[in-house]
């Protein structure tokens, strides 16, 4: 008779710590960075939430401390290195290692190419893609000399697929996001580290309230044309991406990497 393998005694993550950038959320509600913060802490591991809003930060480190988690938090801005930096010292000085960077910070920006300034385009790249580099060039070295580690990088479906909405630089951002999530999985795949995207689809988060409802009459028409598209026939939340991170992040996941993995409802099956 073959031999069962070992029965988990302890939550998919214990022990591990989560690096998540963007662990705030940009108003009321429910958004994919805050959500992943709480699911990663119900699943064992200790979190240092960073946002540059730092009461953002704070509010979601106050959560998972209700519920008897651990976590910190910290105010940095992704697009200055330096400010990374620190927030990963301050990390590592908390907890000792990190074993899940989340790079979950992205933005919007609507608008006809003819009216898109290179200032914008730019600032998009930065806080979407460039970011990115940035800390992946700080943590992964960290990682290779634990031996283990995970990266796991909130892209979007627009990545993949052209929607309708008016962002050029985003559609280009998010698609190089996809493609450098795969460069780190096969450059560091001999290092024991794994790196995979998320592409939500629709999602109801408070940053879609702000970013997005200018392209409609109100919130509800959003609500409803957003949800008409998808054939699951609604929008998907923050805990739908957050359960995804959690997977991907865990040993679950240990022969998982370079994937772009959609969270949508099954919208990109109508894509092609
Ligand atoms: N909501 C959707 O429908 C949807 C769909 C596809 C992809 N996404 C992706 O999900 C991610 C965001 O989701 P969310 O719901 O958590 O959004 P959110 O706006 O609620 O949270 C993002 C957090 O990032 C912080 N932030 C913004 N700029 C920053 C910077 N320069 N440095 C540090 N922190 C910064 C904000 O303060 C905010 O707290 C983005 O990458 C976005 O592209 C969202």
């Amino acid at each position: 008779m073959i031999a069962l393998p070992d029965r988990p005694s302890a939550p998919k993550l214990a022990d591990r710590v989560a690096l998540v950038f963007g662990g705030g959320a940009s108003g009321p509600g429910w958004g994919n960075g805050k959500s992943a913060c709480v699911a990663y802490a119900r699943a064992g591991a200790k979190i240092v939430v960073v946002d540059r809003v730092r009461a953002a930060a704070e509010d979601t480190a106050h959560m998972i401390a209700i519920e008897g988690g651990k976590a910190i938090a910290l105010s940095a801005d992704v697009t200055k290195t330096a400010a990374i930096s620190a927030a990963v010292e301050a990390a590592v000085a908390q907890y000792g290692r990190i074993d899940i960077l989340h790079n979950n910070v992205g933005i919007t920006d609507m608008g006809a190419l003819e009216d898109i300034t290179e200032a914008r385009w730019n600032k998009v790249m930065d806080v979407n893609l460039t970011a990115v580099v940035r800390t992946c060039r700080r943590v992964i070295p960290l990682m290779q000399h634990q031996g283990k580690g995970v990266i796991v990088n909130i892209s979007s479906l627009a990545g993949a697929a052209i929607n309708r909405y008016p962002c050029y630089s985003y559609f280009a951002s998010k698609a190089g996001l996809n493609h450098l999530t795969k460069a780190l999985a096969v450059q560091y795949a001999p290092y024991n580290i794994r790196a995979n995207a998320i592409m939500p689809g629709m999602m109801d988060t408070p940053m879609v309230q702000q970013q997005i409802v200018g392209q409609y009459t109100d919130a509800e028409a959003m609500g409803r044309a957003r949800a008409a598209q998808v054939p699951m026939g609604r929008q998907g939340t923050g805990w739908d991406v957050a359960h995804a991170a959690v997977f991907l992040a865990s040993d679950d996941a240990a022969y998982i990497t370079g994937v772009c993995l959609p969270v949508d409802g099954g919208l990109s099956c109508l894509a092609g």
